[in-house]
């Protein structure tokens, strides 16, 4: 396979990004690798463009690889993307995906950026990796990458791309088309849904779905469940993780929903979220306090309706996943290619179900956990069962206890206070930062 890597870091070669791509590179020696180093020499590319473009509408894969600026990309590669556009470049043969580094401020809206303008070359969009600027460094890290990557070759393989969304606010019903798979992945999967009579497209897709996954999928129809009533903030929960309910729904949660291996919410868009019972049921989930319980497995959702203008529930949904800490397989809509959509995400369910894998938490994941963080810290003597949980899961991972970096960055920087250093150091830092990563790729090379 031909990867092509558009490296969007004004630092060319010296670029943190660009080592996990290099890292891919060490991993898979049978693909051919090319590296164009489109943002530092932007100004050759202004001038020489056409000595690329051949490069690009030929790539299987194309890789655009950066670092996070300013909630965006570098101005570089936007003048890059300008420049592709201006030599109408196409492509309509590749899959294409993204990578980054960065401290995953706002990683989120760049992502955006890139996917949106994949889009408009005509690529096969593959969701991208956001890694944090030390991730690649670390095992954890490693894995993650790993995972991105052989996830994405799974999806070549299967032609499993992200389909462009065309705004069209008349959502056409769904009827069930496709045919039942034999079940062969013993997972418990749960399907949550708040379908109501009526909504034959969700049903229909639900349907589908169902059939589709190689796992058995167990749906709960909301409207059959007993919820007495909304969680009333009463807190009592926040000690014994018992709710003041005696309708066993805190039961239900925590021995049912708790212990399976993939979420599927099934519902209908009503007043830009879903029918109020499902909200219900997602307040009542507080007396699992702040605790990612379902951390490590997936979610998926299938949403009837018109999700396309709906840009905060998607904000919503994305959020909350990565909160969480679940695996997006993806969302199923019945307002673009339904029934492919729905053969996409299932198989990605299956893989993961059979793989568990991660992905690096963007914005909303990362942001949210800190603001969590500091306050189970900061209330722990009363929140109790999440105060616990967050020792046991290492979630306290406050800055300041990250010593011998504390200790590295004083002497590193009063160093670089003394002129004969300064001097001797000149335009060498960035190497000197990318020593840790050259030593991940030497290793894996043994
Ligand atoms: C001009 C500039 C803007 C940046 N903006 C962001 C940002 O919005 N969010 C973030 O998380 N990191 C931001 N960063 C940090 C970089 O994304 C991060 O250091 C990245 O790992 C550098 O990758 P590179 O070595 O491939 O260039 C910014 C850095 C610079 C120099």
């Amino acid at each position: 396979m031909k990867v092509v890597i558009l490296n969007g870091s004004p630092k060319g070669q010296n670029s943190i990004s660009l080592q996990t791509a290099l890292y891919f590179q060490k991993l898979h020696p049978t693909h051919d690798f090319q590296v164009l180093d489109v943002a530092q020499k932007i100004k050759f590319y202004e001038k020489k463009f056409d000595t690329i473009k051949d490069t690009l509408e030929s790539a299987d894969l194309l890789l655009f690889v950066y670092p996070v600026y300013t909630f965006l990309a570098p101005a570089q590669l936007h003048r890059f993307i300008e420049l592709m556009k201006e030599n109408k470049v196409s492509l309509e043969n590749a899959f294409v995906s993204q990578i980054t580094t960065s401290k995953h401020f706002y990683d989120s809206t760049a992502h955006a950026y890139i996917e949106e303008n994949c889009y408009d070359f005509m690529g096969k969009y593959i969701p991208g990796f956001s890694g944090d600027m030390d991730d690649l460094v670390t095992k954890q890290g490693q894995v993650q990458a790993k995972d991105y990557f052989d996830k994405m070759l799974f999806d070549i393989e299967h032609n499993i791309y992200t389909l462009k969304p065309v705004l069209k606010q008349e959502v056409p019903a769904y009827r069930s088309i496709l045919e039942a798979k034999e079940k062969t992945i013993a997972k418990n999967v749960v399907m949550i849904s708040d379908y109501q009579e009526g909504d034959d497209s969700l049903k229909a897709m639900m349907d589908d779905f169902v059939a589709t996954s190689k796992a058995n999928i167990r749906v709960v129809y909301l409207k059959d469940l007993r919820i007495d009533g909304g969680c009333l903030g009463c807190l009592q929960c926040a000690i014994s993780a018992k709710c003041v309910y005696k309708d066993k729904f805190d039961a239900f949660i925590q021995e049912e929903i708790g212990h399976c291996d993939a979420i599927v919410y099934a519902f209908t868009i009503k007043n830009h979220f879903a029918n109020s019972y499902m909200k219900l049921f997602d307040d009542r989930q507080f007396c699992n306090g702040h605790r990612s319980v379902h951390k490590g497995k997936s979610v998926t959702y299938i949403v009837s309706g018109d999700l396309d203008s709906e840009k905060n529930l998607q904000t919503v949904i994305q959020a909350r996943s990565e909160v969480g800490g679940l695996y997006l397989c993806g969302i199923v809509s019945d307002q673009h290619h339904p029934s492919q959509s729905i053969l996409n995400v299932c198989q990605t369910l299956d893989y993961v179900l059979e793989k568990p894998i991660e992905r690096p938490t963007m914005f909303y994941g990362v942001g949210g956990t800190k603001i969590f963080r500091d306050l189970v810290y900061v209330m722990q003597g009363f929140m109790q069962a999440d105060h616990k949980f967050y020792k046991e899961n290492g979630i306290y991972d406050f800055p300041q206890q990250n010593k011998l970096q504390l200790y590295k960055m004083i002497f590193l920087g009063n160093l670089l206070q003394i002129p004969a250093v300064q001097k001797k150091m000149k335009g060498q830092l960035s190497s000197y930062i990318l020593a840790p990563y050259k030593k991940v790729l030497e290793e894996e090379e043994k």
